[in-house]
């Protein structure tokens, strides 16, 4: 009988009875599904919190509260887990159906960002995928990685850490000089004079944590496209984005924005359960790379670890969901925060984010004690609002804000700011109440 990888994975003495379970899967699916509440006002949406009442809610994206929908389905996984957790995990990690889980949860995904559920590798968050992503590149000595002074700590740490295994190097440009003049035009510009002959990947950050900026993707893209016009398809030029903070605030359809590779984490602006997110990459990117955690979501790999030779096929999404086990009701639990998103409405929640956060920068904008730094240009900022308050600390803003139970962030970078994020649960009026509070700061 040939090896397969449930033999691999359980016990000797299970491994015949397991295969009777496998229905399990479907009735998983069934239970997990919870009643849409009804979405037609924000305090609908709100209501499906247990954020605390009491304080104002602006540092979300740092790590996001369950709403209703997630909690049941987390809970209904976590019960099955409890109740059995041989049954509950095997059946629905193993069986290579549509009723495997991770399988629908890519699908979730895919419904969500548009594109193939193939092309998607599921993480535990954006850093996983970042990591994974540099990691797996076929770099080799001499090559270059080109990335921004803009991106997060562990955008840059995983580019340092793989280009130092293979003697690549990497090097960082700003995209912009100043606050006050950001363009399109010119952000396009230095990337495409910036890529030199040994570039193989361009590494940025869709909204800058930083700041609050929104790059305009499509168009680093187009210089990206160009560089590659002439070029061999061996010396292609990669764009990799970091999509954290658009996802869940901007359009959900990121297959569309031209970049090739874009990881993101699903706890924060999606709302989703704690320890979750994706890749997606087009599949000659997978095609290309090399896995460097050894995946359970795919036969290929464990049918030629079992033979005794590399696998022959070319890589693909799957190989790259880290495998070993994790918290598996979290992770089954990512669709139900899917359709949290698509029962509000994408294109509802982009205008509710934006509206909210306009409302603040417009304030600020106008304050005499305050400095703003994200763009009021709703086409170059997104869920996220970066100032500082003159004459004080950003940690010192932080600390008095939340002294009247406003949850603010300082910006955990060289050059730090005051930071807030209004998102769907927040309301005009909580917007009020924190340009007070900032008003008498000064
Ligand atoms: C721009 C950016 N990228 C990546 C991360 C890390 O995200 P995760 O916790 O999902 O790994 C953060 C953290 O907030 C961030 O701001």
């Amino acid at each position: 009988m040939p090896l397969t990888r449930r033999d691999f994975l359980i016990s000797g003495s299970m491994s015949l009875a397991a295969g009777a379970f496998s229905p399990f899967a479907v009735q998983a699916e069934k239970t997990e599904l919870s009643e849409p509440a009804d979405f037609k006002d924000w305090e609908s949406v709100r209501r499906e919190f247990e954020l605390a009442p009491d304080y104002v809610h602006l540092a979300l994206f740092f790590l996001a509260s369950h709403p209703r929908p997630v909690r049941q389905a987390i809970d209904q996984y976590r019960k099955k887990i409890d109740a059995n957790p041989f049954i509950a995990v095997d059946g629905a990690l193993f069986e290579p159906t549509d009723e495997n889980i991770p399988q629908q949860v890519c699908r979730a995904i895919a419904s969500y960002i548009g594109g193939d559920p193939q092309d998607i590798a599921l993480t535990q968050n954006t850093t996983t995928g970042l990591a994974l992503l540099y990691h797996g590149l076929p770099l080799r000595e001499g090559d270059e990685i080109l990335t921004t002074t803009h991106d997060h700590y562990v955008h840059h740490e995983s580019i340092r850490l793989a280009t130092g295994r293979c003697g690549a190097t990497w090097r960082k440009i700003p995209l912009f000089d100043s606050y006050n003049s950001i363009s399109p035009d010119e952000i396009a510009e230095r990337v495409r004079k910036a890529i030199g002959p040994k570039t193989r990947a361009v590494g940025v950050t869709w909204v800058h944590s930083s700041s609050g900026v929104r790059l305009p993707i499509a168009r680093i893209a187009e210089s990206v496209a160009e560089a590659n016009r002439a070029r061999d398809e061996k010396d292609r030029v990669l764009l990799i984005v970091d999509g954290v903070h658009g996802l869940g605030v901007e359009d959900p359809k990121i297959t569309a924005l031209g970049c090739d590779a874009f990881a993101a984490g699903t706890h924060k602006w999606m709302f989703g359960p704690r320890g979750t997110g994706f890749v997606w990459a087009k599949p000659f990117v997978w095609q290309k790379m090399r896995p460097v955690i050894p995946s359970f979501f795919s036969l290929e790999p464990y049918e030629a670890w079992a033979q005794e030779h590399a696998p022959q096929t070319p890589a693909r999404a799957a190989w790259f969901s880290p495998g070993g086990f994790q918290a598996f009701e979290h992770y089954f639990a990512l669709p139900a925060a899917v359709r949290f998103h698509q029962n509000i409405g994408p294109a509802r929640i982009t205008a509710r984010i934006h509206e909210l956060n306009r409302q603040l920068k417009e304030e600020l904008a106008r304050m005499p004690n305050t400095q703003l730094y994200t763009p009021r240009d709703e086409n170059l900022s997104a869920g996220m609002v970066c100032f500082d308050v003159k004459g004080m600390k950003p940690e010192q803003v932080v600390k008095r804000l939340l002294d009247q139970r406003i949850v603010a962030s300082t910006t955990p970078y060289r050059q730090s700011y005051a930071r807030l994020a209004c998102s769907v649960v927040n309301t005009p009026q909580e917007v009020d109440t924190v340009i007070r509070a900032i008003r008498d700061l000064g």
